[in-house]
């Protein structure tokens, strides 16, 4: 967006309104429980100190992802029992297949076991050499891999306020135009593509705006590169849109939608997320060439192009979910979750991402843990200590995530250390919140007394899922 335009997100003065209830009732319940501190510390020291190590037995509230953690409706238990579990041509395919050309404007469609699997035949089809660059807002780690992988180089363009907390700007997922239009003019004959992710998971869930889309689209379009969405929460990401940006209050989510992807080539999308399934993901076009080449490595990689590594009935699951994520109702109820909780921990002093973003709430670990040093990755060691502490497991969005930069060996410190709270998509009520609120305050008044952790073993790849430490 222009400068001129930028809107503010203002803090709520009464954060209990923030509150929506809940539009569905309970229908089926799974029992969880809490455990003692004794007890979390020797699970810890058996994990070695890596949440992913932990059974969620010994969870009481989990929120290490919102990722395949969400609960499914009624309509898509239904939708299961109907699935066609035809090898080729199968029915829930068409289904699936109908939804998205709907819902997102694209003609081809091909379902991907989950996101990264789309990620896995997007790069394959346009990383054709060594040294191309894949320019974005800013990749997820997964994406990020995947163009490594297929021996590309990661550029990101993040917005420069999205590193600054203290900036209540809506919109910091957009891409820096400034710094991306020259580069491209400069580089476009190294860059294959373009990914851009909204909302924007690595820079803490901010939305892109449609301005921004519609910029970048064009200069890509310039340059003849294409440009593709990482949808993984593009409904959630129409809803910020819809609530804040200039003249889309009144059009519907699904118009949002449309035009967003209008600018763009293609998506790719992990199910996962606003698919409301605990498994999936697609990818989709309107490019005969790109959609030859992405079915030849749909076979290779997930099977027949009408099933992509998926049962049929998950097919038919995600072509509900993804209407039921549409609904405003369930938005609103959706995106006011991460508000409140961020809202009510800022409000109480502890240094969150701000304005909220979509899925998640984001914690300042450096500010949380002053006393640890970078090198000792306070964001792993806050997630390690809210566990002890409650139970609650969370995940580091930091120097560990983000791993070495491949020419230099460096851990990349650039950045934020925070701990993401992901919060399951119709999972938790806002009493589970108030827990959580709690232990984080309680940690709060300990916070000197948490230890800073170093790596046993270091996995070379992704290495926070499983990667092995110790406390200091
Ligand atoms: N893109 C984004 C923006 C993501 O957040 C994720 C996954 C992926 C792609 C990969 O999708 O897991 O289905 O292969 N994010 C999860 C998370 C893992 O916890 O944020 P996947």
């Amino acid at each position: 967006m222009g400068l001129n335009e930028l809107v503010y997100w203002k803090p709520p003065k009464d954060v209990a309104r923030l509150k929506v209830a809940e539009p569905f009732k309970i229908k089926s319940i799974e029992p969880i429980r809490q455990t003692t501190r004794a007890y979390r510390r020797r699970i810890l020291q058996r994990a070695r100190y890596n949440l992913f190590n932990v059974s969620s037995r010994d969870i009481f509230l989990d929120f290490l992802t919102d990722s395949g953690t969400g609960a499914m409706s009624q309509s898509q238990w239904a939708a299961l029992q109907q699935g066609d579990e035809s090898y080729a041509g199968s029915v829930s395919f068409d289904l699936l297949r109908d939804t998205v050309r709907d819902l997102f404007g694209f003609k081809h469609v091909l379902p991907s076991h989950q996101g990264r699997s789309a990620e896995l035949v997007l790069m394959s089809h346009f990383i054709s050499k060594k040294g191309l660059v894949v320019p974005g807002n800013l990749h997820f780690d997964t994406t990020g891999a995947h163009i490594e992988f297929q021996g590309g180089v990661i550029k990101e363009f993040p917005d420069r306020r999205i590193a600054d907390l203290d900036d209540f700007s809506l919109f910091k997922g957009d891409i820096d135009l400034k710094r991306f239009a020259p580069y491209m003019e400069k580089n476009h004959r190294k860059i294959p593509l373009v990914v851009l992710t909204a909302t924007c998971n690595s820079g803490g869930g901010q939305p892109v705006s449609l301005a921004n889309v519609a910029a970048v689209g064009k200069i890509c379009r310039k340059h003849r590169i294409p440009l593709f969405i990482d949808s993984a929460r593009i409904i959630e990401n129409a809803y910020f849109i819809k609530t804040y940006e200039p003249g889309y209050s009144r059009k519907s989510i699904r118009t949002i939608l449309r035009e967003f992807l209008s600018h763009a080539d293609g998506a790719i999308m992990s199910a996962k997320k606003d698919g409301l399934v605990n498994i999936g993901g697609f990818i989709a076009t309107n490019n005969e060439e790109y959609y030859e080449n992405f079915r030849r490595y749909t076979i290779l990689f997930d099977g027949f192009i009408t099933y992509g590594g998926l049962a049929g009935r998950d097919l038919a699951a995600i072509a509900v979910g993804l209407r039921e994520a549409t609904d405003l109702d369930y938005l609103r109820y959706r995106i006011s979750q991460a508000a409140y909780l961020a809202t009510r921990l800022w409000q109480a002093g502890v240094r969150v991402v701000l304005p909220p973003g979509g899925h998640a709430v984001y914690i300042d670990a450096r500010a949380f843990c002053p006393h640890l040093p970078v090198g000792q990755y306070p964001g792993h060691a806050l997630t390690l200590a809210l566990y002890l502490e409650s139970g609650i497991r969370s995940c580091e969005i930091g120097t560990l995530l983000r791993g070495r930069d491949p020419q230099t060996g460096e851990d990349r410190t650039k950045g934020l250390d925070l701990l993401r709270l992901a919060i399951p998509r119709r999972v938790y009520s806002y009493n589970q919140l108030d827990y959580v609120i709690d232990a984080i305050l309680k940690l709060k008044k300990n916070a000197h007394t948490i230890r800073g952790v170093k790596f046993v073993r270091e996995a070379p790849f992704l290495r926070h899922f499983t990667s092995e430490f110790a406390l200091i």
